[in-house]
C-alpha cells in the first residue's frame, strides 16, 4: 500500500502539493493526471523518498518513510521500481547490463544467476534478443521496455512510472500500456503519471486529477467521465498523446 497523508510541498512561495491525501491499495493501478508543471513528478519523487514533504507523511506498506536515514531509504527503494520520464538507460552499458544493474548493486547473486535473471526480465518485455545490444541501437519503445525490465529487476511490489507514453507513437505506447497491465496482473502496485487518457483508461483502476496542488477529482474512469467539473471533462475527453 502507498499512502500520502496530508502532504504539502512548496518551492519558494510556490505550493506545489497542498495537503494531498491519497491511498493506493496493494495490487491496484493508480493514474495521476494533471497539466504540465502541476506536481505529478514531485508526487512520485516523494513516494520514493527523493523529496521530503514540508508537512504530512508518506507511508509505504504502512511504514512512515519520513524518519528513515539513507540506509533505511535504500532498503525501501529496493521494493519500489521507478521508470523515469526519459527512461534513461546507461548508454555505456549493454541492454543486458542495464537490466542486471540493480541485481549487481543490491543482491549477492552470482554472475550466472544475475545474467539469467536479467535475461528473464528482458524476455518479460519482449527483448530477449537484445541482451548484448547497446542502448543507442534500440528504438524509443525498446528503450522504454529495457528501462521497464531494469525497474522490475528486483521484483518490486510497487512500480512508479512517469509519463510512459512521452515521445512514443500510439501503437508503441499501447504496447507499453499492455506491459504495465501485465505487471499489475502479476500483483505489482502501479502508480502511473500520464497525459494520455486512452492509456489512463487502459491501465488505471483509479484516476485522479491534480490541479493547483490539490486532487480535484478522483475515481474510476467512468466516474470521472460523469464528473461535472469542466477541467475534469476537458481531460477525460482529450485523446492527448505525450
Ligand atoms: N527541485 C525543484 N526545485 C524547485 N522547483 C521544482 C523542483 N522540482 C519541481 N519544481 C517545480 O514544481 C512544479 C511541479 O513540477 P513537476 O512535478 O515536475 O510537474 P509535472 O506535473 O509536469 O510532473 C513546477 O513548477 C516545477 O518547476
Ligand atoms: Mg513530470
Amino acid at each position: 500500500m502507498v499512502r500520502l497523508d496530508h502532504v504539502s510541498k512548496s518551492f519558494g512561495t510556490h505550493r506545489v502539493l497542498d495537503d494531498v491525501t491519497l491511498d493506493i491499495p496493494k495490487g491496484t493501478a493508480f493514474v495521476l493526471l494533471g497539466r504540465s508543471g502541476t506536481g505529478k513528478s514531485v508526487a512520485l519523487r516523494h513516494i520514493i523518498g527523493l523529496m521530503r514533504p514540508d508537512a504530512g507523511r508518506i507511508l509505504i506498506e504502512g511504514r512512515d518513510i519520513g524518519p528513515l536515514d539513507a540506509r533505511g531509504l535504500t532498503e525501501v527503494r529496493k521494493h519500489i521500481g521507478f521508470l523515469f520520464q526519459n527512461a534513461a538507460l546507461f548508454d555505456s552499458m549493454t541492454v543486458g547490463e542495464n537490466a542486471a544493474f540493480p541485481l549487481r548493486r543490491h543482491t549477492r547473486l552470482s554472475d550466472h544467476e544475475i545474467r539469467d535473471r536479467a535475461q528473464q526480465k528482458l524476455a518479460d518485455v519482449g527483448l530477449e534478443r537484445e541482451f548484448d545490444k547497446m542502448p543507442a541501437d534500440l528504438s524509443g519503445g525498446m528503450k522504454k521496455r529495457a528501462a521497464l525490465a531494469r525497474a522490475m529487476a528486483l521484483d518490486p511490489g510497487i512500480l512508479l512510472v512517469d509519463e510512459p507514453s512521452a515521445g512514443l507513437d500510439p501503437i508503441t505506447s499501447r504496447e507499453i500500456d499492455e506491459l504495465l497491465v501485465e505487471r499489475k496482473r502479476a500483483g505489482t502496485t502501479l502508480v502511473v503519471v500520464t497525459h494520455n487518457i486512452p492509456s489512463a483508461r487502459a491501465i488505471g483502476d483509479e484516476l485522479a486529477l491534480l490541479h493547483d496542488g490539490r486532487l480535484v477529482a478522483r475515481g474510476t474512469a467512468s466516474e470521472l467521465d460523469r464528473d461535472r467539473e469542466p477541467l475534469v471533462q476537458a481531460f477525460m475527453r482529450s485523446q492527448g498523446g505525450g
